[in-house]
């Protein structure tokens, strides 16, 4: 098993628990964020229990991961059909559901949150958690904007507690960062840069500050690609293909904002705002937003700054 390569002692007491092996992963939030992460983690090894709200949503996560697991198999097994099939069974086995938040993290090692970009719903949730799982288990956010620190603080685990923020899509995309808050063990962050390690990732260590490292220059640029196109300097085909063959970005800014997601890249910049309110790159846009309201969220719904089939 790929968690078994490292070798790293389990401890359990509450305030110093040593890093731990990570075998049992509660994923919360099966959208595309939460159901890749589940994907890594079944395809290096881990049990995972996929946790969302309702049965249906569980089944379409489900259907993300095989989907992309075809991706995968298409090209690992082209001759070979059948162990390709095979292959995604057996990671597919790896990942069980749930709707009940409570019991599944009982057993855990490590929860990692993948849920909407709310604080206070987030931090309701790691409050509940915090009463039922094991003292060893470890508690990270996938946030792509909000402060772990705030998070952590409706816990009585902060120093077991950290940032894992993986990138879309997360078969794909080699990075994750790791954060540590001040309250962050030096134990807690070895176990999460390890298991970001056994996971077949890079991992990368930020402050807890706003957006981390990628989305503090990743969504400011969207920003600044958007106004311009606003402003009728450029077109926006223009601007992508300009950040393509002239910055050797894989997708154009607006390409990527509808990759991501309207809707999060407008919540990113919200957030970033709400900290630091003077700051010119973190102002909204008429146009995202009316975007947004009119429901054109990007790939997701069909429709963004682009239409998709
Ligand atoms: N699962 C499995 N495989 C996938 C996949 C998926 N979801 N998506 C793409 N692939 C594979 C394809 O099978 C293909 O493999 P081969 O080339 O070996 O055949 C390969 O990736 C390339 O795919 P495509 O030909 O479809 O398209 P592409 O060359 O444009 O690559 C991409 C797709 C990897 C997404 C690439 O465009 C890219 O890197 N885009 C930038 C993505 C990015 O910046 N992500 C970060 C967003 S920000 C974020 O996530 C953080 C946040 O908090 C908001």
């Amino acid at each position: 098993m790929a968690f078994a390569a490292s070798q790293i002692v389990r401890g359990f007491s509450s305030s110093a628990v040593r890093n731990v092996v990570i075998k049992n992963v509660t994923i919360i939030g099966g959208g595309q964020m939460g159901a890749g992460i589940a994907q890594v983690a079944a395809s290096t090894g881990h049990s995972v229990t996929l946790v969302d709200t309702s049965d249906d949503i569980l089944k379409k996560s489900i259907k993300l991961i095989e989907g992309s697991l075809k991706r995968v198999a298409k090209k690992k097994f082209s001759d070979k059909p059948e162990a390709g099939e095979e292959f995604i069974k057996k990671i597919v086995q790896k990942v069980s559901t749930s709707t009940d938040a409570e019991s599944a993290v009982q057993g855990s090692d490590l929860v990692v949150e993948a849920i909407v970009e709310n604080l206070k719903i987030k931090q309701d949730l790691f409050s509940r958690l915090d009463k039922l799982a094991p003292s060893h288990t470890i508690f990270a956010s996938n946030t792509s904007s909000l402060s772990i620190c705030d998070i952590a603080s409706s816990t009585n685990r902060q120093d077991r507690f950290g940032g894992l923020h993986f990138f879309n899509p997360v078969a794909m995309m080699k990075l994750v960062e790791v954060i540590g808050t001040p309250a962050t063990s030096q134990d807690t962050l070895d176990s999460l840069l390890n298991f970001s390690k056994v996971l077949g990732k890079t991992p990368v260590s930020c402050k807890d500050t706003s957006g981390f490292i990628v989305n503090r220059l990743l969504v400011p640029c969207m920003m600044e690609a958007i106004r311009l196109y606003e402003r009728g300097d450029a077109s926006k085909e223009d601007i992508d293909i300009g950040m393509k063959l002239g910055a050797g970005y894989p997708m154009g800014p607006f390409e990527l904002a509808d990759y991501v997601g309207l809707d999060i890249v407008k919540a990113v910049i919200e957030a970033f705002k709400t900290k630091d309110p003077k700051n010119p790159l973190f102002d909204s846009s008429d146009l995202l937003n009316k975007l947004v309201a009119e429901g054109k969220l990007g790939i997701k719904t069909g429709e963004g700054f682009y239409k998709h089939k």
